[in-house]
């Protein structure tokens, strides 16, 4: 079974990744397993300088997922390039860095900072942040305001280091705010973030989180994750994608996989099992072997061709039965009622 995937011009030789802030920088994981067998690992998003992050409590479990309200915690980026980066890096491991700022100027900075810097094979832009100079309104929120964190990192970067944008399910039309992203100079997508909610503790008749609402995650987020892949991948097939949103087996993550995505990074499913990012790409090898898939990349995007059967022995030798009106293309699903 040939797992290799590309994200643009990331070569990867396993399709699963940890998911940004669900791993840390890797050294907690690494003790459950070999973490270089991933196909990267993806850090907590970094920013400029140390922060404490929201005050607790600032995680409420949920039906089938996890509200987190973190805000952002981590050490600022001279402690990660003196102290994480270097242990992923001695490790072989391939690491995707998130950064997230709460300016440009900051995403700017960071991008200049970490030119170089060993073992980064990617940069993943966290743009669900708050925009400082736009009354706090969220980055990913609105295409403008997407593309200009996404351009300022592109001309900081170097040429042929690859940008994954991670984009936010909490807008009206989430292909127009990818479609920026990509013109931007993005060469590939991340998603999805979490979603915006809130939970109420009903007998104190108050927010349960101190920092009133938080992002779900989890289980209960997966279906959107998978409409919003394949709204996107129906749009701009040749755009990349790195799903993730509620992957907690195999199945889940060639759910993701037949929406669109190339490859699937695990996150909430991790805190209940530090091994499921590794166990995850076990069992989608397995699940490809059995539908008879030689290769990741037969099965990337797969679901777009409606009249194809993707249960029982079927792959490399798909033959695309097409449905009544003759189409096997991807449909447009942007319009239909949500
Ligand atoms: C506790 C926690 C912290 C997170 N921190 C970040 C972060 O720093 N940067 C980021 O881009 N996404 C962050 N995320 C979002 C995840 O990377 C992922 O996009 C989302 O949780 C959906 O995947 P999952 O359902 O597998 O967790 C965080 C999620 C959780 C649960």
């Amino acid at each position: 079974m040939d797992l290799a995937t590309t994200l643009g011009p990331l070569r990867l030789p396993a399709p699963v990744l940890t998911a940004s802030g669900c791993a840390a920088a890797g050294r907690e994981l690494a003790q459950f397993f070999d973490i270089a067998e991933l196909g990267a690992v993806v850090t907590k998003s970094i920013m400029m300088a140390p922060r404490a992050g929201r005050a607790t409590p600032r995680m409420a479990e949920t039906p089938s997922g996890m509200l987190n309200s973190i805000g952002l915690q981590g050490p600022g980026v001279e402690e990660f390039l003196g102290h994480d980066l270097p242990w992923l890096a001695e490790r072989g491991v391939r690491t995707v860095v998130s950064i997230a700022g709460g300016s440009v100027e900051e995403f700017a900075l960071l991008t200049r900072r970490l030119r170089g810097a060993p073992g980064m094979v990617a940069l993943e832009v966290n743009i669900s942040c708050p925009n400082v100079a736009d009354r706090g309104l969220v980055f990913a929120c609105r295409a403008g305001s997407a593309a200009e964190v996404i351009a300022a990192v592109r001309r900081e970067a170097p040429r042929d280091l690859p940008v994954l944008a991670k984009l936010s399910p909490d807008v009206t039309d989430i292909v127009e705010i990818a479609q920026a992203v990509v013109e931007a100079g993005a060469n590939g997508l991340s998603m999805i973030n979490t979603l915006l909610g809130m939970v109420i503790d009903v007998d104190r008749a108050a927010p349960v989180l101190a920092g009133v609402t938080g992002g779900l995650s989890g289980p209960a987020i997966r279906p959107v994750a998978v409409r919003c892949i394949w709204q996107v991948h129906a749009a701009m097939p040749h755009v990349p994608i790195l799903g993730m949103g509620g992957v907690r087996s195999g199945r889940d993550a060639l759910e993701l996989v037949l929406a669109g995505a190339s490859a699937v990074a695990v996150g909430t499913a991790t805190f209940g099992d530090p091994s499921a990012p590794l166990r995850v790409q076990d069992e989608l090898r397995h699940e490809l072997a059995v539908r008879g898939f030689a290769s990741l990349a037969d099965a990337v995007g797969l679901a777009h061709r409606r009249g194809a059967r993707v249960s029982g022995a079927v792959g490399a030798h798909v033959a695309v039965e097409r449905d009544e009106s003759g189409r096997d293309g991807a449909p447009d699903t942007r319009d239909e009622a949500r």
